[in-house]
């Protein structure tokens, strides 16, 4: 089953001489669990194309749908809780607020969402991600990696059905990006997860199902790596 279809999307910033055509006519589908690497050079389009998937930009043409639902079709509002309850942004940037805990951070999406919070969920999440001895600790408080893994905590809580990375691990040292990488993954496919993460790692990105290439705003698509 295809739980994201993205159809002919066009996007262009600014206009006349300077326009930039960052995307291209891009098309591609991703069945439900499987992890897509978006791999390009710098300027290619990789974010873009990410920010229309989390629909957090829209395109001039074309059409994204997520578990079914045309996303471009909502008004903001169904946009906000959809992308809420169904997707989880990782980015480079942890954007973590600083004046919660880890634990809260974590545990922050579902209150906004006025719903409980799975508390034994957050404990195997803080456990998995081997923060609980830092459940209490503020992100200043904590190593890069430590950030980046709270960041994927906050994602993974709401047990989104897609997860959308843009360099994850661009900020950390091989070590803690392979395990990073590691825990996503194992995440991911125990609750059937979708991931479209993009990096500039050959490693990571060979550790993908699938890889997709952007390339001057135009998609190519790699094909399978492993079966
Ligand atoms: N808000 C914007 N206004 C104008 N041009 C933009 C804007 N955002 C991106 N661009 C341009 O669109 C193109 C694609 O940018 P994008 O951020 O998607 O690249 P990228 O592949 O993610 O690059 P990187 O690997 O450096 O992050 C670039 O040429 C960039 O300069
Ligand atoms: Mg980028």
């Amino acid at each position: 089953m295809n739980l994201l279809e993205v159809c002919n999307i066009c996007k262009t910033y600014g206009e006349g001489e300077t326009a930039v055509h960052a995307l291209k006519n891009v098309s591609f589908s991703v069945n439900k669990g499987e992890y897509v690497a978006i791999v390009g050079e710098s300027g290619s389009g990789k974010s873009t194309l990410l920010n229309m998937i989390g629909a957090l930009d829209r395109p001039e043409m074309g059409k994204v749908t997520i578990a079914g639902r045309n996303i471009f079709s909502m008004n903001d509002r169904e946009l906000t809780i959809f992308r809420r309850r169904n997707i989880g942004f990782i980015f480079q940037a942890f954007n973590l607020i600083p004046e919660l805990t880890v634990e809260q951070n974590i545990i922050f999406p579902v209150l906004l969402d006025y719903q409980k919070p799975d508390r034994a969920y957050l404990e195997e999440l803080l456990k998995v991600l081997n923060l609980s001895e830092r459940r209490n600790h503020l992100p200043n408080q904590l190593s890069g990696g430590q950030q980046q893994r709270v960041a994927i905590g906050r994602a993974l809580f709401t047990r989104p059905s897609i997860i959308l990375a843009d360099e994850p691990t661009g900020n950390l040292d091989t070590q803690n990006s392979s395990e990073v990488i590691t825990l996503l993954k194992e995440a991911a496919s125990k609750y059937e997860q979708t991931i479209i993460m993009i990096t500039h790692n050959r490693s990571i990105a060979q550790s993908a199902d699938r890889v997709l290439q952007v390339s001057d705003g135009v998609l190519t698509d790699f094909g399978r790596c492993r079966e």
